[in-house]
């Protein structure tokens, strides 16, 4: 077996870790870029909880709040921008996968002269990146244990991965306490998208010992809490346990990777603007249903670790108890079970189809996915 691993090289996980920003920040210079979505700091009252910090580590703290959720090249280029400007000694993103992402990006493209389109469409990096660390606030994306940024080109309606070997963090702080004030509704998308994680890595057709280990506590961890965290936001312990099954879903994906649900998810998401989480979320069970006959001994595992079954029970029962389970846990979360909700209509399906063939994840699903098979997914899950 060959296989490689991308480790983060710092991560501070705990309720309350933000307090650490400072220090870490200090390490690296007097000033820093905080960069945000448009709202959401201000909303769910983490703004002191995140400034503070500086302020008393006597770091000047210079603002870029301007983070659209899905981010496009564009917002790469304006974080990128701002930070040259600003000179500042390191980029501190604070937000869910959105921010993370266009800040991994631009602090990778940071000493690059070509526009970040071209490196979207493949131009070769040759670069260092410039530092930067990554504050999750929502328990999902993982992309403070990911090299990959996912953006989109909303000219040709392209949503897909930028990533380089180098781009995670200098230091991930983690911090459950962060994620308390998430609404029910994101935390359901942004969970379901960690779960999607965690159960397309364990099944991913080249999982390694790590990724093996890590996407299996994931989905125990995830499965097991999620709901709580939903019906009672304030639940700590819940909290904590769903953002460590989101961090290990991050590694899991970024040393094994993703599948099917991934590649129509960015496509899907891309054409009828809907959150990544939220068609995750739909898609997973359709998928799920669609790769059982060919992971019946991995679904079987992930049933027992997760507790849907007793250990020792039948493997196919096992593994169609634990399709049937993430179904339900789909629709508790309040999500719902079509991809007509999404917005899909029967006569884009041809295009869908199309559009999603050539991704990268669609190849590595651990059921081989034809043309025609494509189709009948969509159909079965309009
Ligand atoms: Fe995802």
């Amino acid at each position: 077996m060959l296989f490689d691993l991308y480790l983060p090289q710092r991560v501070l996980f705990g309720p309350g870790s933000t307090y650490r920003l400072g220090e870490e920040a200090r390490r690296f210079g007097k000033k820093v870029l905080l960069v945000t979505g448009r709202r959401s700091l201000k909303e769910t009252g983490n703004f002191e909880r995140v400034t503070t910090p500086f302020v008393a580590a006597k770091i000047e703290v210079a603002f870029f709040d301007q983070v659209d959720p899905e981010p496009t090249l564009d917002t790469v280029e304006a974080v990128r921008e701002c930070a040259r400007q600003e000179k500042c000694a390191v980029m501190v993103a604070v937000g869910g996968g959105s921010v993370l992402d266009a800040v991994k990006a631009a602090a990778g493209l940071f000493y690059e002269e070509g526009p970040v389109k071209d490196y979207f469409y493949g131009r070769e990096i040759t670069k260092h990146r410039f530092p930067w660390i990554a504050v999750p606030t929502t328990a999902g994306s993982g992309s403070e244990a990911t090299t990959n940024a996912v953006l989109i080109d909303r000219e040709a309606k392209k949503k897909q991965s930028l990533r380089h070997p180098f781009w995670l963090p200098e230091v991930a702080v983690v911090d459950p306490i962060l994620t308390m004030a998430q609404s029910r509704e994101l935390t359901a998308r942004a969970g379901l998208d960690a779960l999607t994680h965690a159960i397309e890595a364990y099944t991913y057709r080249f999982a390694n010992p790590l990724s093996n280990a890590v996407s299996c506590e994931a989905v125990r961890l995830i499965v097991q809490n999620i709901h709580t965290a939903y019906r009672v936001g304030r639940n700590r312990d819940a909290r904590e346990r769903v953002m460590q099954g989101s961090f290990l879903s991050g590694m899991a994906i970024q040393n094994a990777g993703v599948g099917a649900v991934h590649a129509l998810a960015h496509t899907i998401g891309v054409r009828y603007n809907q959150p990544h989480g939220l068609v995750c979320g739909v898609l997973l069970p359709h998928i799920m249903a669609f790769n059982l006959p060919l992971v019946e001994e991995k679904y079987a595992a992930l049933a027992v670790v997760a507790g849907v079954v007793p250990p020792g029970t039948d493997t196919t029962a096992a593994a169609t108890r634990f399709v049937a389970y993430v179904r339900r846990l789909v629709e508790k979360l309040g999500l719902p079970s079509r991809i007509g909700a999404l917005g899909v209509k029967e006569a884009d399906i041809d295009e869908l189809v199309e559009a999603t063939l050539p991704a990268n994840s669609l190849k590595t699903n651990p059921r081989r996915v034809t043309r025609p098979e494509l189709k009948e997914i969509l159909h079965q899950a309009l």
